[in-house]
């Protein structure tokens, strides 16, 4: 019991901060449960006398109604009392969990990048969707290890009245309930943080197996993908059959020694009312007494197991809320590139083990068009993702404008850029909206920015014109209609500079064309930073950077680098060659 009010004030400290604003509300619903206690004792009160006076033969109509005034004050106090008691809790605790829910949602939107590597989405999910829900449950168990106490008490003390030796022979059993309890309890703990994992688990498939269709259908993987999801379905399966078998033995266990004890009872009461020592209505009040105080220890138990999952639950939310955000300590300020931006010495490494950039040093003027080149994996992105701040660096890495990136603020940063990548990322709604971003903005900026990316044309074939949904990530779009609404977008920002990563070598010939032609009106003004595969677009480019295994090996023009006949040299024959250089 002590471990138990522990555990629930540890637990309660956590929720405080959350359900602050509702405090009145928590204090009456407190209060109500001492008045629902009372009425509950009240109504194993009244037995006595209805079987007593009500429904003996000598009984006049008078002493009936006034036991039945009695009862009917009862239910009516009830009623308020048991709403007030129990909305208002979930109307706390609901609203506690959204609040928690949000502050996640929150916090997956300010950790860094590097910690996306590292988890499995479908966890996270998880973690926000049901770990939320257990979590909440606990709230709810915090409430009923108070209110079921004092239940289970006020019981026991009309019990006592009735016949307090009676009331010994029952607790002769109570250890052996206890130990029931216990026992069962802790089990049920340990499996149902099983289940909990398999579950974040199954989601994490079912997840794949949505975001995954069409590699699914294209690679006739379905049986597969299936199989991963059966399997992942029968650990969660067997998780929670564990969890089914102890308590489905706990509870006829705890019915079978309840039985005993009532036979016990039956036996001893039937000597006491034969030796004078009780009436019939003492005896009906006691088991009516014991019946009530039976129910509030089964919803302690219950209220501990669930107090037990939400805190495995809690823990798996606050190591989420305590993961450190993006570092940002940045204080300038900057809304254009007016200089430069250098790069110096820069070394960078993901984990400990391998340099992926390797002292490299560049510089980009203002309105500048620059080029990374290379084989995969030579870097190219990550030098994309250091400039975005996506990933910390030393001091003194990389300066734009003669601020060191780290002190400049993230979000002042991220507004020199606008990203135009191979992976595209589109919300499932409107192409207004998908433009708009939770901005304001007039048709005839929508209408420019869609002419711009040479994407009106398709967007006013579409019956629905700007207003169209696209579908999950686009999916009722072409590849290069998706890229187009992304340079579109890209446009909307503003920004004074451009980052291009492989824009166009997702798609075909005729679409890079298009993408392509968006792609140089989007450009126009701009400082230009692009990754390309296909040499073709890059060959007006004022410098031309070429990366091999983090080292940059060559710079200059397109004929420059021609001319060196090296690694440069060497790609264009090879993009030649596969016919890329189209
Ligand atoms: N998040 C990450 N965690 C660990 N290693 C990574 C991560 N992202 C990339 N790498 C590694 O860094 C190296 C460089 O990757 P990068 O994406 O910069 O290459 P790239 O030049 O853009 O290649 P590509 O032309 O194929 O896009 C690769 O070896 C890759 O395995
Ligand atoms: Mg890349």
């Amino acid at each position: 019991m002590v471990v138990q009010m522990l555990s629930a004030i540890k637990f309660s400290k956590k929720i405080i901060p959350y359900v602050k604003e509702e405090k009145t509300k928590v204090v009456v619903a407190i209060f109500f449960s001492f008045v629902l206690a009372g009425l509950k004792g009240m109504q194993a009160y009244i037995v006595k006398p209805i079987f007593d006076h009500g429904l003996s033969p000598t009984s006049t109509i008078e002493d009936n109604v006034t036991l039945v005034l009695q009862l009917l004050i009862i239910v009516l106090v009830n009623f308020p009392a048991r709403f007030f008691h129990f909305y208002w809790i979930r109307f706390v605790v609901d609203k506690a969990t959204c609040k928690i829910r949000n502050q996640m949602y929150k916090k997956l939107q300010h950790i860094p990048l590097s910690f996306f590597s590292e988890s499995k989405q479908g966890e996270l999910v998880s973690n926000l969707l049901n770990d939320t829900i257990t979590f909440s449950h606990g709230f709810r168990a915090v409430i009923d290890l108070i209110r079921e106490p004092i239940t289970a008490l006020v019981m026991l003390s009309l019990a006592f009245s009735r016949d307090w030796q009676l009331t010994l022979v029952i607790f002769a059993a109570a250890p052996l309930f206890i130990v029931i309890f216990n026992r069962s309890g802790f089990l049920v703990r340990n499996q149902q943080q099983v289940v909990q994992e398999k579950i974040a688990q199954m989601t994490h498939v079912v997840g794949e197996g949505v975001v995954g269709q069409k590699i699914s259908k294209s690679f006739n993987l379905q049986e597969y993908v299936l199989d991963r999801f059966k399997k992942a379905q029968e650990h969660f399966f067997d998780a929670q059959m564990k969890t089914a078998k102890t308590e489905e033995i706990a509870h006829p266990l705890v019915e079978f020694v309840g039985g005993l004890a009532f036979s016990g009872i039956i036996l001893f009461a039937h000597y006491r009312i034969k030796s004078g020592g009780m009436t019939t209505g003492d005896f009906v009040s006691f088991i009516t007494a014991m019946a009530l105080f039976m129910d509030p220890i089964r919803k302690y138990s219950q209220a501990n197991v669930k107090l037990n999952q939400a805190r495995a639950a809690g823990e798996r939310i606050f190591n989420l809320l305590d993961e450190p955000e993006e570092a940002d300590f940045g204080k300038v300020e900057i809304e254009n590139l007016n200089s430069e931006i250098i790069i110096n010495d820069l070394t960078f490494a993901y984990d400990q083990n391998r340099n992926v950039l390797d002292k490299v040093n560049l510089s980009i003027k203002s309105g500048d068009k620059v080029a990374f080149v290379g084989l995969s994996g030579s870097g190219k992105s990550t030098l994309i993702n250091l400039l975005l701040g996506l990933y910390d660096i030393s001091k003194k890495k990389i300066m734009i404008d003669g601020n060191d990136i780290n002190d400049i603020k993230k979000i002042s940063l991220r507004n020199l850029f606008s990203l135009v990548s191979q992976d595209i990322f589109l919300f499932n709604d409107s192409i207004k909206e998908n433009l708009s971003v939770g901005r304001n903005l007039s048709e005839d900026e929508i209408k420019n920015s869609l002419e711009v990316a040479h994407a009106d044309e398709f967007v006013n074939r579409l019956a629905d014109g700007v207003e169209t949904n696209i579908g999950d990530g686009g999916l009722k779009l072409s590849g290069g209609q998706r890229q187009r609404l992304t340079i579109a977008r890209a446009f909307l920002k503003q920004s004074p500079i451009l980052l291009l990563d492989e824009a166009t070598s997702a798609l075909d010939n005729e679409s890079e064309k298009m993408v392509q032609k968006a792609l140089d009106k989007l450009s126009a003004n701009k400082t230009v930073i692009a990754v390309a595969h296909r040499l073709s677009t890059i060959q007006e480019f004022d410098c031309i950077y070429v990366f091999d295994e983090g080292e940059i090996v060559e710079s200059g023009t397109h004929d420059e680098l021609l001319s060196l006949k090296g690694n440069y040299f060497k790609l264009y024959e090879l993009s030649k060659k596969v016919g890329t250089n189209a």
